[in-house]
C-alpha cells in the first residue's frame, strides 16, 4: 500500500534526522520514475523555464506555463509530495492575486507551493496561503526569481550577520506557517546554524550538508541540461550523450532504410494481396 508523503512526514523526518530527498520534475514519465525510486518531494520547479521551455531566465515563466507543467507531474508522482514553484510575479503584486494563483496550482494537483523571499508582504502571502489550505514551502539564500536586485549568482549568507539574517527571514517564514525552507547557495556553516534554530525543516540547494534535505535540478543529475552545471549539483548520467546516439543511430537508419524493420510495420492479410498489387 503506497504511503503518500505529506507535511507531518516532512516534520517527522527533520525530527528523526532522516534526511529528506527533494528533485524537480516537468512531465509525466520522469515524476513518475523519479516517484518509484522513493523520493520524498517532488518539486514543479520554475527551473523549468530554462530546462524545459529554454529561456534564458526563470523570470519569464508564467502562472499558465506552470498550470499545465504542475498537472503533469502531479499525474505521474502518486506518492511523492508534489511541490510547485509559483512563478514570478504571480505573488509578488497582489495578495488576492498571489491566494489565488496557489490555489489554481493546488487544484492542478500540487499538495504545496512555494515561493521565494520574506518581506512583509512575502510573509501575508504565506499566512494568507495556509490559512486557505495551502501549505507553503519558502525559498531563501540565493532566490532566483531576484537575480535583478541581488546582482548576479552569488552565494548568500557568508558572514555571521548575513547568515543571521537568513535565519531571521527563516524564524519568520516558519511563523508565518510555512512547513519547509528551500535554502540556495548558502555555506554550509550558515546553513548548519540555520537548520539548527528553526523547527521546520531546511532543504539544502547548495547549501552543504548539514540541512535537513536536499534538492537538485533532474536536469543536472540526467546530464541532460548542458548549458550549465552548477558547481552543487551532482551528475549522475549523460542523457545528452544518450539522445545524441540514440537520435543518431536511428538518423542513420532512416537514411539507410534499415529503419523501419519487418518487426515495425503493418501488413495486409494474403488474401488482400492480390488487390493491391
Ligand atoms: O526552480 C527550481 O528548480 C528550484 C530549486 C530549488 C531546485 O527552485
Amino acid at each position: 500500500m503506497l504511503k503518500k508523503v505529506t507535511l507531518n512526514t516532512i516534520q517527522k523526518m527533520k525530527e528523526s534526522g532522516e534526511k529528506i530527498s527533494m528533485l524537480t520534475a516537468y512531465d509525466y514519465s520522469t515524476a513518475k520514475y523519479i516517484d518509484e525510486a522513493g523520493i520524498d518531494m517532488v518539486l514543479v520547479g520554475d527551473s523549468l523555464a530554462m530546462t524545459a521551455l529554454g529561456y534564458d531566465t526563470t523570470c519569464a515563466l508564467g502562472m499558465e506555463e506552470m498550470v499545465i507543467f504542475t498537472r503533469a507531474v502531479a499525474k505521474g508522482a502518486k506518492r511523492a509530495l508534489v511541490t510547485a514553484d509559483m512563478p514570478f510575479m504571480s505573488y509578488q503584486a497582489d495578495l488576492a492575486q498571489a491566494v489565488q494563483n496557489a490555489g489554481a496550482l493546488m487544484k492542478a494537483g500540487a499538495g504545496a507551493v512555494k515561493l521565494e523571499g520574506a518581506s512583509e508582504h512575502i510573509l501575508q502571502v504565506v499566512q494568507r496561503c495556509v490559512q486557505s489550505g495551502v501549505p507553503v514551502v519558502g525559498h531563501l539564500g540565493f532566490t532566483p526569481q531576484s537575480v535583478n536586485t541581488l546582482g548576479g549568482y552569488t552565494v548568500q549568507g557568508k558572514s555571521f550577520e548575513a547568515a543571521q539574517l537568513i535565519l531571521e527571514q527563516a524564524q519568520a517564514l516558519e511563523k508565518a506557517g510555512a512547513f519547509a525552507i528551500v535554502l540556495e547557495m548558502v555555506p554550509e556553516e550558515s546553513a548548519e546554524y540555520i537548520t539548527k534554530n528553526l523547527r521546520i525543516p531546511t532543504i539544502s540547494c547548495g547549501a552543504g550538508r548539514h540541512c535537513s534535505g536536499q534538492v537538485i535540478v533532474c536536469d543536472d543529475m540526467f546530464g541532460k541540461y548542458s548549458e550549465f552545471k552548477p558547481k552543487f549539483a551532482r551528475r549522475y548520467g549523460d542523457m545528452r550523450a544518450f539522445i545524441l546516439d540514440c537520435a543518431s543511430r536511428y538518423n542513420s537508419d532512416v537514411k539507410n532504410g534499415d529503419f523501419p524493420g519487418d518487426e515495425e510495420v503493418f501488413r495486409l492479410e494474403e488474401k488482400e494481396l492480390n488487390n493491391i498489387r
